[in-house]
């Protein structure tokens, strides 16, 4: 098929580039047109591992253009594929969401022949129905579900890993509702093997939401359960073990540790109680998991100051800043409110990430960025902050080490605390 995808962040790039391994014809689009140079001298805009070779393999079946509006005119289905930053109060920002629908809408009244559109951002129930709906239908006028189709396809992608979770996803899942685009997508996923779910649009929409407040939720209450563990010098690790072997409940985000960050589960979380209270409800369980979740990193504050009572003055070192290990990605990083409390403090923050740094300086320009994880290591404490393997490997005797992602070597150190352990 000839597939345009508008964006190309993450979900854009990493379904663009997989969708042409598998031998559809791929235009990219997206507004910066550094990144769609990049894109067209055979580098990706965003560091995923083994995503750039498959770009390079399968550079004759794609294409990068800031022009919407020629892609749509050449292509069968679109993806829109662009973000969905969270507002101030939580709700979620559609102004990209709806740009792009603004603009594969005025493309669309110059089309004949059946074109879908799909969204692929993440969007609240309702949204692709309402908003999106309504602006394509403007912008072309014609009406959805009649001359041109329209779905909801959300993703289940994680950073560091996406490109397998693309071609081995555990299910798909597509919101129709009209024959046409079902049958387009039946078409487009036929050779994957794993479970696909044809549901409303609005169900799907909220299938993603709901999966990683799930996951979120896992995540928290691994931590709150974690907490209640150290205090009894219970391990953890070792609870959830036992817990997750009943089938029913399943041991994967169970580790406990400093809590989630991200581009999905804090703001996915944020726009699912946005969503409830603007309903009239209060989602208690929804809104502790991001209450734990805040919490969380600043417990390794409190148990610094346990080792290291006054931190005025003191070098602090902070190893990891990236959310999650293999990703120079930072937003949401749990490192960032750790980072943010040691400088009230006063503290001296020298801190490392084998990709993150560049990122991290944007925001922190005053702290001290070490050149190897070991120079952390010259510090008069040091906090783990995201569990990197290279940091496995260090020496940490004679240290303070107080550890927020279990690096088990880190207990070495002469003075050794889990924030959950
Ligand atoms: C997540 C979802 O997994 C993915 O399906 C969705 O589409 C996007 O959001 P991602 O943000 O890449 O993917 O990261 P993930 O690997 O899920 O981890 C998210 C955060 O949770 C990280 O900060 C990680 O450190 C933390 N985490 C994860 C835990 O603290 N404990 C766990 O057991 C698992």
């Amino acid at each position: 098929m000839r597939i345009c995808l508008i964006g190309c962040g993450y979900v854009g790039s990493v379904t663009g580039v997989c969708l042409a391994d598998l031998g559809h014809e791929i235009m990219i689009v997206d507004t910066d047109a550094s990144k769609v140079a990049q894109l067209n001298s055979g580098k990706t805009p965003i560091y995923e591992p083994e995503l750039e070779e498959l770009l390079q393999k399968n550079h004759k079946r794609i294409s990068a253009t800031t022009d919407t509006h020629t892609a749509v005119l050449n292509s069968d289905i679109t993806f829109i594929c662009v973000g969905t930053p969270s507002n101030p109060d939580g709700s979620i920002n559609l102004d990209f969401v709806l740009s792009a629908s603004h603009d594969v809408g005025k493309a669309l009244r110059d089309k004949s022949g059946f074109h879908l559109v799909i969204v692929k951002s993440t969007v609240l129930p309702g949204t692709t129905a309402g908003p999106v709906k309504d602006v394509l239908e403007q912008a072309s006028g014609k009406k959805a579900f009649v001359d041109f189709g329209l779905a909801s396809n959300p993703e289940f992608l994680r950073e560091g890993s996406a490109v397998g979770d693309f071609l081995k996803p555990d299910r798909i899942i597509i919101g129709v509702a009209d024959l046409r685009s079902k049958q387009v997508l039946e078409e487009l996923y036929a050779d994957f093997t794993c479970p696909k779910l044809f549901s409303t649009i609005p169900v799907a929409e909220m299938i993603k939401y709901v999966s990683n407040a799930f996951l979120a939720t896992k995540i928290s209450f691994a931590n709150e359960i974690g907490n209640i563990c150290k205090k009894q010098g219970i391990d953890t690790e070792e609870v959830f073990k036992g817990v997750g072997m009943d089938h029913r409940i399943n041991p994967a985000f169970f580790r406990s540790g400093i809590g989630f960050g991200g581009s999905c589960f804090p703001k996915d979380v944020r726009a699912l109680i946005a969503r409830a209270q603007e309903l009239g409800m209060d989602p208690k369980i929804l809104r502790s998991v991001t209450e734990v979740n805040e919490e969380q990193p600043l417990k390794l504050i409190t148990l610094l100051e346990k080792h290291v009572p006054d931190p005025r003055g003191k070098k602090i070192g902070v190893l990891g800043l990236a959310f999650k290990p293999d990703t120079d990605d930072i937003r949401d990083s749990r490192a960032i409110p750790i980072v943010e409390k040691l400088l009230q403090k006063g503290a001296t923050v020298l801190a490392y990430d084998p990709m993150a740094m560049g990122n991290f300086k944007k925001i922190f320009p005053t702290v001290n960025y070490a050149s190897s994880a070991k120079d952390i290591l010259a510090a008069d404490a040091v906090l783990i902050a995201t569990e990197w393997r290279d940091f496995e490997e260090l020496d940490y005797s004679g240290k303070i080490v107080i550890d927020g992602r279990r690096v088990e070597n880190a207990r070495k150190g002469s003075v050794y605390e889990g924030v959950c352990w």
